[in-house]
């Protein structure tokens, strides 16, 4: 069977990530890569791809079924706008854009170009987290009283990265955001922070090394989301949901499996995208769902400044 051909705007980190995901997939092939810098074009030479300097050579150089769009965030909405007026379905990682309104931008360009646009939170994509999500919406666990969503990764990124990066709420809060919506299928409300005050937290004021965020589920119970830059024994991403009837958690990204873990999501997410472009029902996030996301973060970095 012919495979889905992908195109993939920027070969940094996550976009090299998503081609080694997609290497083992029956379904989808990444099968041209566009990014301006020489030295990120080199770095795919053992991938035997087609390698364009920019997203418009590579999409006139023609043979793609769909987009997959890993720029730095504050481009995705020019390379959707670039990409939709060439009328191609698109797979734009998280958090697309750095703003809601960007997200809605996003969408809003999408809609009039009439082009399939989906959101890369692979969370959605993580079979421990999809059977939680049927536990939830079965009611097996009752009434939720609190759900938890931890992010923990064993080391900062550079200070550079965290000064411009939107914060910690932003870069990567998203995630628990979205995941929490997701899980419960409720809406998020009236947020608290609280931050740990170490030194980094004076560095990068939005960006401390540990934060607190509790919020109201549109249900009645609570949200907290939990993230963290240090933690000693590697990069990790748990949940703890807490009903009237049961509790369950999930340390579904935690070391050493967590890597195999997030491989096998974004492979998931790639298929479920080639499905869905396709015209079959899909997993996946909607811009709407980013701009949900992205208005959660928004609100909860103004909690942040204010606690501060
Ligand atoms: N889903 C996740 O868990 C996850 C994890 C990390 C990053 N991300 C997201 O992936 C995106 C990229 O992050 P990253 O860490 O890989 O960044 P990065 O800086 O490592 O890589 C970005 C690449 O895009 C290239 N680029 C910049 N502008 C471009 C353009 N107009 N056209 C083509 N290529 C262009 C750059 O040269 C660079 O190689 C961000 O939106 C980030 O939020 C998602």
């Amino acid at each position: 069977m012919k495979k889905f051909r992908l195109g993939l705007v920027g070969a940094g980190r996550m976009g090299l990530v998503h081609l080694r995901a997609a290497a083992d997939s029956a379904l989808v092939e990444i099968a041209a890569v566009a990014d301006p810098s020489v030295a990120a074009r080199e770095m795919l030479r053992p991938f035997g791809v087609a390698v364009h300097a920019d997203a418009m050579a590579m999409i006139g150089a023609g043979g793609l079924d769909g987009v997959l769009i890993a720029t730095p965030s504050p481009t995705h909405v020019a390379t959707i706008a670039a990409v939709a007026a060439r009328g191609l379905p698109i797979l734009c990682e998280k958090p697309c854009g750095i703003s809601a309104v960007q997200a809605k931008e996003a969408a809003a360009i999408a809609e009039s170009a009439g082009v399939h646009l989906q959101i890369g939170y692979w969370r959605r994509f993580v079979p421990e987290l999809k059977a939680l999500r049927e536990r939830i919406m079965a009611h097996s666990l009752g009434e939720l009283y609190l759900v938890s969503c931890f992010q923990w990764d064993e080391t900062p990124p550079p200070a550079s990265f965290r000064a411009s990066g939107g914060g910690a709420f932003i870069d990567m809060g998203v995630h628990e955001f979205d995941q929490l919506r997701w899980l419960t299928g409720q809406e998020l409300e009236d947020y608290r922070v609280a931050a740990a005050s170490t030194a980094f937290a004076e560095v990068v004021p939005e960006d401390p090394d540990a934060v607190q965020l509790l919020c109201t589920l549109s249900k009645g119970g609570n949200g907290l989301v939990s993230l963290g830059r240090r933690f000693p024994i590697g990069d990790a991403c748990w949940v703890q949901a807490f009903g009237t009837m049961d509790f369950a958690e999930s340390r579904f990204f935690w070391p050493p499996a967590g890597e195999a873990v997030f491989f096998a999501a974004l492979r998931a997410q790639l298929e479920d995208f080639a499905r869905a472009v396709q015209g079959q029902p899909s997993a996946a996030a909607t811009a709407a769902d980013a701009v949900a996301a992205l208005v959660a973060a928004e609100a909860a970095t103004a909690a942040l400044r204010q606690a501060r």
